[in-house]
């Protein structure tokens, strides 16, 4: 089995679903060819028969990205099929994404369907699919609260009519870290035809469980992952793109898994988003938030400063960013303060630094962080004193 993992971004499909990221054609598109840039393997344009905006942004994409396969979601309906097949018309690499829900409660209220309905709906689904496209996912909705055994039973009769990808969502996330890996790797033993098809999985993170449950999935046999640029998606969102791949990256040691994510482009991707939707990322977001790579305490300053393997377990630079950022705040030192000063033009001696250091900490107990533009004033005030008193703390250049 090898060690590759597909990224199936869905950004632009179940992240611009959730409430206040919808976004325009020329947007899904900006966006779409920074995730090519990224290396997405796999991106979701959209949900044609959802609209006809939805349905010309994915002819757009489709028409526009030539490196990642563009995906396009539809129901087991025909006319959603038909618009699916339709809107994929000019893209290069083109794939039919339909889906059905599998579990009994959705079978039951939402679908009012038997299991043997829903299996013949599947299977008809794919084999129009595949009379269009060689690339052809299913996806099992609700699959995690899905019995196991018809889940086996449904993908086997997809496989055989040509399903090329398997899916495994944990549409509510519900699932937790162990049962989800024991369901895949059940489902890696059982299906017969396994060996003509993909398990892909997509979790959502109802529980801040989705990242988990995909990499525990990828360890039982997994090998496509679905997930968005800061983990937006339906409710609590999808699995974060960023945290995955990097993960795989920071611990392939252990793990041994990699993608074809160029990670100097994951700052630039969720900036992009965050510019388009006017929607940012808590501050400690991991890899992201503005705060992952920012050090303020004291300690871990001067660690960060001395080395940053100190308190860094991956650079700035791997994920887009130029450098980790040193806050000074209360909780600061002289050493970050010194460094701060230097990249300002300051170059102090002790005793000015210790003057320095003693306004700054004054400052810092009244406002939660001291800013540039509060250092240089702090500067300033002191030049001018100095300039009065002894013509000392000077500005290097
Ligand atoms: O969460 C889910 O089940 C989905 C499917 C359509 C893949 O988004
Ligand atoms: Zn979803």
């Amino acid at each position: 089995m090898n060690n590759h993992i597909t990224i199936f971004d869905t950004t632009l499909r179940d992240g611009e679903q959730s409430p206040g990221y919808s976004m325009n054609r020329s947007e899904k598109l900006r966006l779409a060819l920074q995730l090519e840039l990224l290396g997405a393997d796999v991106i979701e344009a959209g949900f044609p028969i959802a609209s006809e905006g939805d349905y010309q942004t994915v002819r757009e994409i489709g028409k526009t990205v030539k490196e990642s396969r563009v995906a396009a979601l539809c129901r087991t309906r025909k006319e959603d099929l038909e618009r699916a097949v339709s809107a994929l018309e000019f893209a290069a690499k083109p794939r039919v994404h339909t889906f059905i829900a599998t579990s009994d409660i959705h079978m039951k209220h939402k679908l009012q369907m038997t299991r043997e309905e829903v299996l013949e709906s599947a299977v008809k689904a794919v084999e129009y699919a595949k009379s269009h496209c060689d690339d052809v996912e299913f996806s099992a909705e609700d699959a995690s609260r899905s019995d196991p055994t018809f889940l086996t039973d449904i993908f086997t009769a997809v496989i055989e009519a040509g399903a090329t990808t398997i899916n495994v969502p944990d549409t509510v996330g519900y699932a937790l870290p162990w049962e989800y890996g024991e369901l895949i790797r059940t489902l890696h033993e059982k299906i017969p035809n396994i060996d003509k098809a993909v398990i892909s999985v997509h979790c959502h993170n109802d529980l801040g469980l989705a990242v988990a449950n995909s990499l525990m999935a990828v360890r039982n046999g997994a090998r496509q992952v679905e997930c968005t640029i800061n983990g937006i998606g339906e409710r609590a969102g999808n699995a974060s793109l960023e945290e995955v791949v990097m993960a795989m990256k920071t611990r392939l040691g252990d793990m041994n898994f990699d993608t074809s994510v160029n990670t100097s482009q994951i700052c630039p991707s969720s900036r992009m988003l965050t510019e388009i939707t006017g929607k940012g990322v808590q501050p400690n977001k991991a890899i992201v938030g503005e705060n992952a790579f920012a050090h303020e305490a004291g300690i871990h300053q001067h660690g960060v400063l001395k080395n940053p393997l100190t308190y860094e377990i991956m650079t700035p630079e791997s994920v887009g960013l130029n450098c980790n950022r040193l806050v000074i705040g209360k909780h600061s030192g002289r050493h970050a303060l010194c460094k701060k000063l230097e990249e300002l033009g300051y170059n102090l001696n002790k005793e000015d630094l210790n003057r320095v250091y003693s306004e700054v900490t004054k400052l810092a107990d009244e406002q939660k962080t001291v800013e540039d533009h509060d250092l240089i004033s702090i500067m300033s005030m002191m030049i001018d004193l100095s300039a009065q008193v002894h013509g000392r703390v000077a500005p290097s250049g």
